[in-house]
């Protein structure tokens, strides 16, 4: 465990910066007498309620009652622990922290990863900068716009960014004076045989990457050509960016979740973002990969209850049954499973039908493991062929017993009986021997696995 941060460090930090600074980039302030005012950043509201106190050094919102010091602000807007804010805020005005302080609380990063998380803001910032106001960037930014009908709005919410090809990231590295250790580092600028740099994501729309504290730690990049074979690249792995460790827009949802209680996992980034649009703000992705053990790790602690919504083709249903698979070993996190209509993916869904019907989709149409394991097992089989019908019957059976739900699997032995014209006794026979069939090569597998240390 850390220790506690000094009282006389926490002093040094509030009083080099300025409260009305750091609200200010979140919230127009206007002074008007004592306070300045403007729209409180945590409830939506039309007449500003919300107030900064500069002589104290403090901020109330006289709408949602919130009150405090630049530490909870940043602690309240962000998501941190007040021992995280106050790394934060301690990052911003310079001032170094002993690592004694800060391990454990997710600000533990040593100066060189903190080069490279500075390193990855500049970029993400620039990108936005490059994709939003510049002539370079009209085709990125005319696709966003029409052809994913995202608005700018949105673009800048996800931080959403471009990096031209006529630009070098490499030169604007250079002239912030950026070590070019550190550049290569990172991952976004490599260097040719000759000793020449380039950028690595070269006229690709920019998806910041980050930690579940908001920190950037990598990207990715879409390529707006239709001919390259690698739609998406990611960011090398560094000391900051591990992809298997990561959930794309995990930092915003496990804050989402606290409303919602649940997570909603994604395939892709503009489907996070399709969901953005339908008013979910709960959607996380994995980058490309199948779910890791620490992602799993990750929506547990945060949330009772996980609901997948991947891609509604077979490669997306494929990766739903392999994921409720890897969901076995967190038996406390609740699943459930939206399937897209149509084989299309959240996005192309929100296209054709609008985001009400997203919003509904996920929200109430979802079914349980079991009903789509009923569904998933008859993919390439003829079940009027009775063997077909045997082999997906034990399949199922077997799901059941590796998923031992009395209520849930009782309502589905009773679906797969009606419809198939099978006994039920004859079922609750099967489904009792093959939990011995399944605990017995349990058995077989663990003395496997102890004859082989
Ligand atoms: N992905 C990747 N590399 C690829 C293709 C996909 O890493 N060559 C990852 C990305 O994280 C992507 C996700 O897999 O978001 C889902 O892939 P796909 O369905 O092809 O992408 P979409 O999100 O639908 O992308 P788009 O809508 O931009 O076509
Ligand atoms: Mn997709």
């Amino acid at each position: 465990m850390a220790s506690l941060i000094p009282k006389s460090t926490i002093e040094e930090i509030r009083n080099s910066i300025n409260i009305v600074d750091v609200i200010g980039k979140d919230v127009d302030l206007k002074k008007k007498g004592k306070y300045f005012w403007g729209i409180c950043p945590f409830v939506s509201e039309n007449s500003p309620s919300f107030t900064v106190d500069e002589e104290n050094q403090r901020y109330k919102c006289y709408s949602c009652g919130r009150s405090g010091n630049v530490f909870d602000y940043v602690s309240e807007k962000k998501g941190l622990s007040f021992p995280q804010a106050v790394i934060e805020v301690a990052r911003n005005v310079g001032i170094k922290i002993d690592s004694k302080y800060t391990e454990n609380t997710g600000g533990h990063f040593n100066e060189n990863e903190l080069k490279l998380i500075e390193l990855n803001k500049q970029a993400s910032e620039i990108f936005t900068h490059l994709l939003l106001n510049t002539d370079l960037s009209t085709n990125a930014l005319k696709y966003l716009l029409e052809e994913r009908h995202l608005s700018r709005e949105t673009i800048a919410d996800f931080q959403l960014g471009f990096l031209p090809s006529q630009w070098s990231l490499h030169d604007f590295f250079e002239e912030k004076k950026i070590p070019v250790e550190t550049q290569l580092e990172s991952g976004i600028i490599s260097q040719y045989d000759d000793g020449s740099f380039h950028d690595v994501f070269s006229n690709r729309i920019m998806f910041p990457l980050k930690d579940s504290y908001g920190n950037i730690v990598g990207f990715s990049g879409r390529t707006l050509d239709k001919n390259n074979s690698a739609k998406y690249i990611n960011s090398k792995e560094t000391a900051v960016f591990k992809k298997s460790k990561l959930l794309y827009h995990f930092d915003v949802a496990k804050q989402a979740a606290k409303v919602s209680q649940k997570l909603l996992l994604l395939e892709g980034y503009l489907d996070v973002i399709a969901a953005h649009k339908a008013g979910i703000d709960y959607g996380i992705a994995s980058m490309g990969t199948s779910l890791t053990k620490d992602q799993l790790q990750l929506i547990s602690r945060n949330t009772p209850k996980l609901t997948i919504a991947y891609d509604g083709d077979s490669a997306g249903q494929s990766a739903t049954w392999r994921a409720i698979e890897e969901i076995k070993n967190f038996p406390h996190l609740q699943l459930e499973i939206v399937t897209i209509p149509n084989q299309k993916d959240p996005d192309e869904y929100l296209q054709q039908n609008g985001p009400g019907a997203l919003k509904k989709i996920f929200e109430e149409d979802s079914t349980s493991i079991n009903d789509f394991a009923f569904e998933y097992l008859k993919k390439g089989r003829n079940l009027e062929n009775v063997g077909n019908l045997s082999d997906y019957t034990n399949d199922l059976l077997n799901f059941l017993n590796e998923h031992p739900d009395p209520i849930a699997n009782d309502l589905t032995l009773k679906k797969l009986s009606d419809q198939f014209g099978l006994s039920r006794s004859v079922l609750d026979q099967s489904l009792k021997r093959n939990d011995i069939d399944v605990s017995k090569r349990q058995v077989r597998q663990s003395s496997r696995q102890n004859d082989n240390p």
